[in-house]
């Protein structure tokens, strides 16, 4: 007999197939059991029918309890009635793993109780939809990319540097000397497209953040594009049309997911809609002084002001061109502006604020020096990354999606811990 995946029921109706689940939940009467059954790749339903089955079959049927592992065997039906649009008729039941007192049951259950138990609760539908989406956004990165002629570059986790300020830094011992998790894998990335042209990176990245908000995570994957021969505009361009592509692969191949999530695939439409509006730094500064912000020109936005930002648009809005002081020593100056320099970060509507942070970046030895000594940092430390621009030196442009800052606001999920399967919080670290 065939050995089947839930989620390819409908390739097997009226076939007798064995499939390997768990039971999440049940109910039963005098004639018959529903069981609610997964097998990792979908949810749905088995139906256990008293005088279809032998009676040792129906009492364990009754029996079973949550999260018991199984064998069933039985008829693929259509089931119009439920979301899924199967079911199985269950015809023999071999117990697998038993399992006594699961600790997550079908009532409502507390935060932190959640993520003690993280480590079961993946197994619960709405963490399974979130997944499966993040598993998608990850299949159409390297896919759009791939497409756009850019090759995969990894960069280290253990680094000597620290690209976007020393603040935040994970420091470790390597060895007899000092290291840090990395913060970004850019400055490799910068030098991958001198040797390849077109590169990502993808990978963990670390921010000691002493920050408790619904958008910070202290462990958490990014994707790092960076482009040879390339300005800002041209950036902004792959920017916008990746992050419409991400959310129509979602809208395409993740319908179900959407669902349980409870995510108006309506609205995530009008986000595949190019170009997305851009406005600069001063306007921004403008736009929110008129509306009583207490904003002068110069200061970071934090989340309420990305928010009501992002409310003037529809869409994704890039801000361009932020105050030289508050970003980081490798972007490219403003041709004739001293306080400025050229980047973007792109605010998701919604209230889910920045997702992508880029720019272009310095090109020039010397400018770049003293910005290295400026920061504080080691120039040492940071000779190789200066030779980038002593052989061949480039316009160059590159940025940073936040894949768990991205998952959030596609999915429409509340808070960036949804979007990783293990979270690495503030006060978090287990499980
Ligand atoms: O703006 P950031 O700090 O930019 C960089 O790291 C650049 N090196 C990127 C580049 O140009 N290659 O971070 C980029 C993105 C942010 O826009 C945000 O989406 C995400 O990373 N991010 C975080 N996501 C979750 N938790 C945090 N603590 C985050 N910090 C940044
Ligand atoms: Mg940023």
């Amino acid at each position: 007999m065939q050995q089947i995946n839930i989620v390819n029921a409908k390739d097997h109706v009226n076939e007798k197939v064995k499939i390997g689940v768990w039971l999440t939940n049940k109910r039963s009467s005098g004639k018959i059991a529903f069981l609610q059954l997964r097998d990792g790749t979908e949810f749905f339903q088995g139906v256990v029918i008293k005088n279809n089955v032998s009676e040792e079959t129906f009492e364990l049927a009754k029996e079973l309890k949550q999260e018991t592992s199984m064998w069933v065997t039985g008829v693929i039906h259509e089931d119009t009635r439920s979301k899924f649009g199967y079911e199985i008729e269950v015809e023999e039941i071999e117990v697998v793993g038993e399992s006594h007192d699961y600790p997550i049951t079908p009532k409502e259950h507390g935060v932190d109780f959640l993520m003690d138990h993280r480590h079961l609760w993946l197994r619960s539908s709405r963490p399974h939809a979130m997944m499966t989406i993040r598993n998608e956004v990850i299949r159409a990165t390297y896919e759009f990319f791939n497409d756009h002629g850019f090759i995969k570059m990894d960069s280290p986790i253990l680094t000597g540097s620290a690209p976007e300020g020393t603040t935040d830094l994970f420091h470790t011992e390597y060895f007899d000397r000092d290291a840090y998790l990395s913060q970004s894998g850019q400055l490799y990335a910068e030098a991958g497209a001198m040797a390849f042209d077109k590169v990502f990176t993808f990978g963990p990245t670390f921010r000691a953040e002493k920050s408790k908000t619904r958008r910070h995570l202290i462990e958490f994957w990014m994707i790092e594009p960076e482009m040879a021969f390339m300005h800002q505009e041209q950036s902004l361009e792959i920017q916008e049309q990746y992050i419409a592509y991400l959310v129509q692969n979602v809208i395409d191949h993740c319908a179900s997911a959407l669902e349980t999530l409870g995510r108006d695939v309506d609205v995530l439409k009008k986000y595949t809609q190019l170009p997305y509006p851009r406005i600069s730094y001063d306007e921004a500064i403008e736009l929110l002084q008129k509306n009583d912000f207490d904003v002068e020109w110069g200061v970071d936005f934090g989340s309420p002001e990305e928010t009501f930002l992002a409310d003037q648009f529809d869409q994704p809005v890039f801000v361009l061109n932020y105050p030289k002081a508050i970003k980081p020593f490798y972007m490219k100056p403003h041709p004739t502006r001293e306080d400025v320099v050229i980047c973007a970060d792109l605010l998701a509507p919604e209230g889910y604020g920045e997702i992508i942070g880029g720019s272009e970046r310095a090109t020039d030895y010397d400018y770049l020096l003293d910005q290295i000594t400026k920061a504080g940092l080691d120039p040492k430390e940071y000779s190789w990354y200066l030779d980038l621009r002593k052989y061949g030196s480039v316009p160059h442009s590159g940025f940073g999606l936040g894949l768990e800052r991205a998952l959030t606001w596609i999915a429409g999920e509340d808070h960036v811990r949804e979007a990783i399967p293990f979270p690495r919080l503030l006060n978090r670290i287990y499980p």
